[in-house]
């Protein structure tokens, strides 16, 4: 019954928002009975605005589209919004989620401020994730949530290249022309996906069996730890690693849709291991055929400082790490606190973003008002700094997306080289 009304609530506050004709795109959250239907009522009535260049060209030469998927939690609404402007492209598809942590009020909210901002609206590109559930990141809901997002994205748009996991703690290391200059050069069939035996033999214990009750309670709730442990597996080997990866659609797919009973077997497997986002992906691709081992590239792309406490969480980045970020030529770091001053030097020196408002790139060009309006970073600067959209098919790099161009290619030549080894070294069990 609560649950009715608030379905209801929701609708009746789309119906408000597209009474302001602006584009709402909720999943899932206006329909009681739905398995994620996908709900899509977008009214154009912005058809006086010239926008050149709105559908991403692909091809040869194009640079890649990616797919983010940003999930966070109660109280990450403006975290999530500042690294949503920090990363944001027109080429790009993004998806945001909050967890059922967060109330149904900062979830509307959440999908009210993308609405309301007019190069979201425009470009179309920004969906929000309207029906809420548990995740628990040490847990199988946690996997659970990284594949629905990717059936999501799959199923909104059949353009993207790669698949990004984010969360509301991140942040770029590099604007996203640098990003796209980056993978512009590089075989679009390339997964980023770090193995660390050490680490994971450090926080697991292959043959423990756990429980996440995230999995059926509709909040979040702590692992249990079962008495009984289980055998080694002897049908597969078990890998694992960071949990933050960058995966191909075509991978992507193939673990979604499950043609293959692999992917499938093995989500029921790891439903009862600890962390097993730090294993699904990584235990699935190094026992898949040689061609798909041979996509493997050994990193995730990320500054990360793992804890040297017992937990092995990784610490929170400050501006005694700026140095450090920089020149470990990672796309993004993490995790960092709301509005930690080292987020303002980024900003400022590294990916050069006005605050509130947009990075600067081919697609939105610096031309139009003093460069002085932005200290406010109201959002009538922002408008005004990206009031004269150009190209988004094209990029201009900067140092740190040649310094990653230079890295990745690097890292794809010796993909070639090395083939099997890969997964031989990393085996857990
Ligand atoms: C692998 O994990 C260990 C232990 O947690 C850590 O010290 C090391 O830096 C990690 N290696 C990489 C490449 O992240
Ligand atoms: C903005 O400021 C930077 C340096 O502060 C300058 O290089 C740039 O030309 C300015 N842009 C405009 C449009 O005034």
């Amino acid at each position: 019954m609560r649950k009715l009304q608030i379905l209801a609530w929701i609708s009746g506050k789309c119906l408000w928002i597209s009474a302001l004709a602006i584009t709402v795109v909720l999943l899932g959250a206006l329909s009681k009975s739905s398995t994620n239907r996908v709900i899509s009522n977008k009214i154009n009535v912005f058809d006086d605005i010239q926008l050149p260049m709105r559908v991403p060209l692909k091809g040869n030469g194009y640079p890649p589209i990616l797919a983010y998927w940003i999930c966070g939690t109660n109280g990450d609404i403006k975290k999530m919004l500042r690294l949503l402007k920090a990363i944001y492209h027109p080429r790009n598809q993004y998806l945001l989620q909050l967890d059922a942590d967060s109330s149904d009020y900062e979830r509307e909210e959440l999908a009210v401020s993308v609405e309301s901002d007019r190069v979201f609206r425009s470009f179309g590109n920004v969906n929000v994730v309207g029906k809420s559930y548990a995740i628990n990141q040490m847990g199988g809901s946690a996997v659970a949530a990284t594949l629905h997002a990717a059936a999501l994205l799959l199923k909104l748009s059949i353009g993207w290249d790669w698949f990004i996991t984010l969360s509301a703690s991140d942040y770029p290391l590099m604007t996203q022309d640098d990003l796209l200059h980056a993978f512009t050069f590089l075989p679009r069939n390339l997964n980023f996906i770090l193995y660390n035996r050490t680490r994971w033999k450090e926080r697991q214990e292959i043959n423990r069996v756990v429980v996440d009750p995230s999995l059926y309670l509709q909040k979040s709730a702590p692992i249990m730890y079962a008495v009984e442990t289980r055998e080694n597996p002897d049908a597969f080997n078990v890998f694992g690693g960071s949990p933050w990866v960058i995966l191909t659609r075509d991978f992507m797919e193939y673990c979604v849709k499950a043609w293959d009973n692999f992917p499938r077997k093995l989500l029921m497997y790891h439903s009862n291991m600890i962390n097993p986002l730090e294993s699904y992906f990584h235990t699935v691709l190094c026992n898949s055929p040689p061609d798909l081992q041979s996509t493997i590239i050994n990193n995730h792309l990320r500054y990360i400082v793992w804890g040297s406490s017992t937990d092995g969480e990784p610490q929170f980045l400050t501006m005694s790490n700026f140095e450090q970020m920089l020149e470990s030529k990672a796309a993004f770091a993490r995790p960092f606190r709301e509005d930690d001053p080292v987020l303002d030097d980024i900003d400022e020196s590294v990916i050069n973003r006005p605050p509130g408002g947009f990075v600067p790139g081919e697609w939105c060009s610096r031309h139009g008002k003093n460069n002085k309006s932005f200290e406010n970073g109201t959002e009538a600067d922002n408008e005004e700094f990206c009031g004269s959209w150009s190209n988004i098919n094209s990029v201009k790099p900067g140092t740190q997306g040649i310094k990653l161009r230079i890295l990745l290619s690097k890292l794809a030549a010796d993909v070639g080289k090395k083939r099997s080894n890969q997964c031989q070294n990393q085996m857990v069990n």
